[in-house]
């Protein structure tokens, strides 16, 4: 299969570059800087981008790389970073700036259009997005100029004989207008692939190497009704059918109608063939979760009851050959075991492996897989809209939705408030009425506050709980800020549920942004 491999240098964006690529059509993979050449060598590239990174390439210790991984014969871009590191290992200049360059830039394509492959079809004045202090100050050998901007006079640039190109700006990110034409021209004309990177062919293959490794084997799989674990239970379900068992835990914390609607989906009258277990362990979680209001220890709970409930279906099942899980690309890559930027934090579904189940080997079918291609794939699969756009939903569910100790009452409460919310919100999105209202939030959701306070409905005074309505954007959910919503559609929401949820007397919206505040209340 034809690959790029993206070389990570430490960047905010290093994921976003290699999404970018897989968008192209052509499969890549995240390296870290420190990766031996002859690795890099064996893996055959059909070309290497060099990403951005925090450091100054000219500093002691910054992180490097060797010339001769310019003299593969294969195309070389560098982002950033990457572009400094490329002239400063090639016998170019870089040097601190006076003043940063930071935002979105102006940008003159030198020599007019089309004069070099990389700015095929990128108009001879463009904007792009910068953030550097360093800058080019003088061209490696062999180099020209391809773009400047006003302060920046190597905004881009070649050594077109060997294929080698650096640019100053990101062209992954969006507010590079014309970015993604950029890297197409690198990755498809300049790499010369064919783009035959696609999710159909994806789930052809990997159904094929699923049957092969698995043989006639038994296969455990967790499903959560996550769209991870969903997009993985359907892949192993068409692979190898009733030799896959899924586990379906219902802690009760689940969104509302979310347990049957998983049911409906992989549970016996649905359309995949595997062997379904729901186990509705909603009354065990609620006595387990009596009388405890502390978020970390409601976590806890959660966390380890739902160990010992799939432990208990495991010991029945007896032993199985193979553990499935839904890791995907970023966890592995945020896990450190791929890229560079990301040995900070280790992601709770690679290495955390449950040991009290009994198997040989693990198998993680969506390893490689950005979200955004899971869903895909999921939509190949035949998995419904509904599930595969599914917001991201936290482990501990509800739990974490509701502030103080957990109840069946304040769940019912807390599911129909959401269950408005969300309905009310999609549909006024869709109608198209809000012209301002042009995007979902990525993240929104009801949320129950233990405050309770007095009201009056009819003639009769109410004491109540206060409902909490979250909406966040964000990109990474590192940082998010409040959604501005349409002011008439939280006033439905309000309305409908006063009206409809009993319990409730009142309705407040968040504005809290990330940080300080989180997207979770608790
Ligand atoms: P916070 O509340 O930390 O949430 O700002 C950031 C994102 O992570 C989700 N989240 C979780 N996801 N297990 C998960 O799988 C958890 O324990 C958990 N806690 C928060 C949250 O929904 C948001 O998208």
């Amino acid at each position: 299969m034809e690959k790029i491999l993206v070389i990570d240098f430490g960047g905010q964006y290093n994921q976003l570059v290699a999404r970018r690529v897989r968008e192209c059509n052509v499969y890549c993979e995240i390296f870290s800087y420190k990766t031996p050449l002859d690795k890099i060598k064996a893996m055959n590239p059909k070309g290497i981008i060099l990403t951005g990174g925090p450091n100054s390439c000219y500093e002691a210790g910054a992180p490097s790389c060797g010339p001769e991984l310019f003299n593969l014969g294969v195309p070389v871009l560098g982002l950033c970073y990457g572009a400094q590191l490329m002239q400063h290992v090639l016998g170019g200049k870089v040097e601190k700036a006076d003043a940063r360059e930071y935002g979105k830039t102006l940008t003159y394509i030198d020599g007019g259009m089309g004069k070099n492959e990389l700015m095929e079809g990128v108009p001879e004045e463009t904007v792009v997005w910068m953030s550097h202090f360093d800058y080019i100050s003088k061209l490696a050998p062999g180099f020209e100029v391809l773009a400047h901007t006003d302060n920046c006079p190597v905004a881009a640039c070649a050594n077109v004989e060997k294929n080698l190109y650096a640019i100053q700006f990101h062209p992954e990110v969006l507010h590079t207008e014309y970015g993604i034409n950029m890297l197409n021209n690198f990755v498809r004309n300049i790499c010369d692939t064919e783009g035959s990177w696609r999710m159909d062919a994806f789930v052809e293959s990997t159904i094929k190497s699923i049957r092969e490794k698995v043989g006639d084997g038994k296969v455990l799989l967790a499903l959560s009704g996550g769209v991870d674990s969903s997009v993985a239970a359907a892949l192993l379900a068409k692979a190898i059918g009733k030799q896959l068992t899924c586990v379906f835990v219902d802690h009760g914390l689940l969104r509302k109608n979310e347990g049957d609607e998983v049911e409906s989906i992989f549970g016996e009258n649905g359309q995949f063939e595997l062997n379904f277990i729901r186990v509705n362990a909603q009354e065990r979680y609620y006595n387990k979760l009596a009388g405890v209001s502390e978020p970390e220890r409601k976590r806890k709970i959660i966390g380890e009851e739902f160990i010992r409930v799939f432990e208990e279906e495991a010991k029945k099942i007896g032993a199985v050959d193979f553990l499935a899980q839904g890791t995907i690309y970023p966890d592995v890559v945020e896990s450190g075991l791929g890229g560079e930027s990301a040995v900070i934090k280790s992601h709770h579904n690679v290495g955390g492996l449950p040991d009290f189940v009994d198997f040989k080997e693990i198998i993680e079918p969506l390893r490689d897989l950005f979200k955004d291609e899971v869903r895909k794939a999921g939509l190949e699969l035949g998995i419904p809209e509904y599930l595969v756009f599914r917001q991201p939903f936290p482990g501990p569910g509800l739990g974490v939705r509701i502030i103080g100790e957990v109840t069946a009452e304040k769940v019912r409460i807390v599911q129909d408030a959401d269950a408005i919310y969300r309905e009310e919100v999609a549909k006024a999105f869709e109608s198209g009425e809000y012209p301002k209202f042009t995007k979902l939030p990525d993240q929104y959701f009801a949320a129950l506050t233990n405050m309770r306070s007095v009201g009056v409905m009819g003639d009769e005074r109410t004491y109540d709980y206060a409902i909490a309505l979250r909406a966040v954007n964000t990109v990474d959910f590192m940082t998010a800020d409040s959604a501005e919503l349409p002011w008439e559609v939280l006033q439905k929401v309000m309305s409908r549920t006063i009206n409809e949820v009993r319990g409730v007397n009142r309705v407040f919206y968040d504005l809290t942004s990330k940080p300080p505040g989180t997207i979770e209340l608790e």
